[in-house]
Formats: C-alpha cells, sequence, structure tokens
C-alpha cells in the first residue's frame, strides 16, 4: 500500500527534518564547475546468452574488426536478414536488475567491507541505462522515468519501472521503428568477430537476447556505484588495452546533408550517446552513417571526451546548447537526493522517484506492494 505522496502541489520544499520533497531540474540551477573526476574501473563482467541465461564469462565479448581502409568502402545492407535470420527482443521479459544482482552473488566476497560488516561496499547498485536517464534528465524533453528505490544493507538499489502504457506503445510501434532497431543490431554483426583475429561474419542470426556486459564501479566525492553496462565490442588494437577503455560503443544514424541536420543531431541524440559511454569510460564511438538505401557508407570514429565541445560549437551557447557539468552537477543532486530521502533499510520497502518533463523530481512511499523488486534470493544470499 502506498504510504505517502510527496510532490510538486506539496504546499512546502521540505520537511520538518530537512529532508527535501523534490528535486528541480532546471539547468540554470547547475551551472556550477564540473563536480568530481569520474573514473570508471572494471571490476567484472559477465555474458548473456542465446536464451538471454547469465554465464559468468566473456564468451559473448565481440572483437572490433572493421573493413580495411585500403579498399573501397563496402555496403553494409542493414535489412539483410531482417525476415529470416532476426531474434527480436522479448517484450514480455522483466529482467530488472536481475542479472547485476547475479553477479553481485557470485562475486560478493570482493564488494565486502569488513570493518563496517557491510556485506556490499557501494553506495548505489543499478544498470547503466538508468544512470544515462539521470544524466540527461536537465535536457530531456519527452520521455520521463521512473525509479523504484530500496536500501538494503545499507546499498541503495535503483531499478526502472516502465509503465504499462509505455509497454504498449513499445510493442505497438511501426514496421519502420522495428527495422529501425533491427538495422542497429546488424550494424554490429559487419563491424565485430566473435574471435580476436576472426572477421565479420553478416550471415550470422541477430539475436538481441545476446550480450556481454561490464561491471563498472566509480567512486565520486561521498558516493560509490556500481553499475552493469552492455558493451558492444573490445577492440584488440587500442591505445588503451585495458578496459573499459578498449571498449568501443557502435551506433548508426542517418548520413545528414545539412548543418541543421547535424546540430538537431548533436542537441538530441548525441547528448545520449555521450551520456552512455561516457558513464562505463567507454573512449570511442564508431558511427556508421546510413544512406536512403539503408546502407551504411561511411564510418566514423568519435572521442566520446570531445562530443560536448564539438556539441557547444555546432549548436551554440546562445541555442541553449547541453552541458556536461549540468548533467553531471544535476547526477549528484539527484544521488544526495535519494541518499537523503530513503534512509529506512528494508527490502520490500520502495521509493519511488518520478519525473515528467517541465516538472521537478517527486517521489511516493510503497511498502510490499507490486514496486518491490529486489528478489527473495537476492536478499537471502546477501544477509547469509
Ligand atoms: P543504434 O543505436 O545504432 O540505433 P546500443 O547502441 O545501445 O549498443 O544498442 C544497439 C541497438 O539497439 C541500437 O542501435 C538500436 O538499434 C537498438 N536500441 C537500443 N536502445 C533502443 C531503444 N530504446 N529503442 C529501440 N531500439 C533500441
Ligand atoms: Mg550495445
Ligand atoms: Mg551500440
Amino acid at each position: 500500500a502506498k504510504v505517502g505522496r510527496f510532490s510538486l502541489a506539496a504546499p512546502r520544499q521540505r520537511t520538518d527534518t530537512g529532508i527535501p520533497f523534490v528535486l528541480p531540474i532546471s539547468p540554470s540551477l547547475y551551472e556550477g564547475p564540473f563536480p568530481f573526476a569520474w573514473h570508471p574501473v572494471e571490476v567484472g563482467h559477465f555474458s548473456l546468452d542465446a536464451q538471454r541465461c547469465y554465464c559468468g564469462d566473456d564468451h559473448q565479448l565481440c572483437y572490433y574488426a572493421p573493413p580495411s581502409s585500403s579498399i573501397p568502402f563496402p555496403r553494409f545492407d542493414l535489412l539483410d536478414g531482417y525476415h529470416d535470420r532476426y531474434v527480436p527482443w522479448n517484450e514480455g521479459l522483466r529482467e530488472g536488475l536481475g542479472k547485476v544482482l547475479k553477479w553481485i552473488a557470485q562475486n560478493n566476497k570482493q564488494l565486502q567491507d569488513k570493518e563496517k560488516r557491510q556485506p556490499l561496499n557501494v553506495d548505489y547498485v543499478t544498470l547503466r541505462g538508468h544512470l544515462t536517464k539521470v544524466l540527461t534528465t536537465p535536457y530531456e524533453t519527452r520521455q520521463g522515468w521512473q525509479l523504484a528505490v530500496s536500501l538494503f544493507c545499507g546499498t541503495l538499489y535503483l531499478s526502472e519501472i516502465v509503465p504499462e502504457a509505455v509497454r504498449r506503445q513499445r510493442k505497438q510501434c511501426s514496421e519502420r521503428a522495428k527495422q529501425q532497431t533491427y538495422m542497429g543490431y546488424k550494424f554490429e554483426k559487419y563491424m565485430c568477430a566473435d574471435t580476436q583475429n576472426g572477421t565479420p561474419d553478416p550471415s550470422a542470426v541477430v539475436n538481441t537476447h545476446e550480450a556481454f556486459c561490464t561491471v563498472i564501479q566509480v567512486q565520486m566525492g561521498s558516493h560509490s556505484l556500481l553499475f552493469s553496462a552492455e558493451v558492444d565490442c573490445t577492440d584488440p588494437q587500442s591505445p588503451w588495452p585495458d578496459p573499459p577503455g578498449c571498449y568501443m560503443e557502435l551506433k548508426t544514424t542517418r548520413a545528414m546533408q545539412s548543418c541543421a541536420h547535424r546540430r538537431n543531431f548533436y542537441k538530441y541524440k548525441m547528448i545520449k550517446w555521450w551520456a552512455q559511454s561516457f558513464l562505463s569510460g567507454v573512449p570511442r564511438i564508431v558511427v556508421g552513417y546510413r544512406d536512403d538505401m539503408d546502407s551504411v557508407v561511411e564510418l566514423k570514429t568519435i572521442k566520446t571526451a570531445s562530443i560536448p565541445k564539438t556539441a557547444k560549437k555546432l549548436i551554440g551557447e546562445e541555442q541553449n546548447c547541453w552541458k556536461a557539468k549540468v548533467c553531471m552537477n544535476f547526477f549528484v543532486s539527484f544521488l544526495d537526493f535519494v541518499k537523503k530521502v530513503v534512509t529506512t533499510d528494508d527490502p520490500k520497502l520502495v521509493h519511488l522517484f518520478e519525473w515528467e518533463p517541465e516538472g521537478p523530481v517527486s517521489y511516493t512511499v510503497h511498502r510490499d506492494s507490486e514496486y518491490t523488486f529486489l528478489p527473495e534470493w537476492y536478499v537471502k544470499a546477501i544477509k547469509r
């Protein structure tokens, strides 16, 4: 049952104990300098097989194998196999934090804090995708989010709730949108090999359930975070041989003909690409530009760290260009907010943080409700 609601309608901004009810999102409030260095460290990895089953190994890791630059660029037909070699995402799957919890349960000796007697020596556990949404919130104008948070044995767990209406929308998306989703995955098949010295096999089945995931830990001021992130491939020739520096993100987008198109791309899409790769310390993004025939006709490697500067140059400050420091300051404020609000250690108590464009972040409190998300097997495994 819901035990309380705190939202914008609340007449006061703080409770008597000084805990804020809401967190505003206006970018102008977060203009201070970049708050903390962000040095993501890989502490582990796992694979998800064709049936989306967890394996504590790296067998799903792919190796970056771009076409030789000495021969003319081959057109990559991104719709090849769409009808006969495609296993689309099972929309019925609700795995939540399941996979990263499995990794923690199997590796938690290395994460224990014996002095504090805490089974898991981190403040927050979540998925990279959830953090990407938080990081870009000050500039998001379309899609809100809901994050369920539980405090358990001293660690805050953050898990996204996808409302039923959004799930329905996803299921009913257009044929074209389905094709576009396929094309992103198909690009990976043209660019990556299964083995270190192998060559790509574009005749292989595209199975969206297969993945290699890195487990990242970051210390940021007084906050420590642990999250998993799906990795597209590793570059055996990377100048930064250690993970996550050797990882590469692959992306596809329409080839751009006009300055206006490029500006829009940097304003709305690139912020998401930047946030995703920045959070997990992936230094380079390889972009496949596709033409009107849905073939990749050009490749370009972009340095993640250079994206905010390029955005500023293209969009211009007076045009409300997004800023990395605003994203980061908001991000830290959100983590502070969650830590202040959620103080009762109970895996069945959920604080649901909600945000819709234009409004502030607010929260509601739920005990033993449909929002409870920490599985019993995990609670038992950690308490042992
Ligand atoms: P593109 O980003 O090239 O379109 P990721 O880029 O994060 O590795 O994801 C791989 C591909 O999965 C994406 O390729 C896209 O096709 C698909 N994808 C990821 N997130 C999606 C979403 N929210 N909706 C639809 N497709 C998505
Ligand atoms: Mg990916
Ligand atoms: Mg990708």
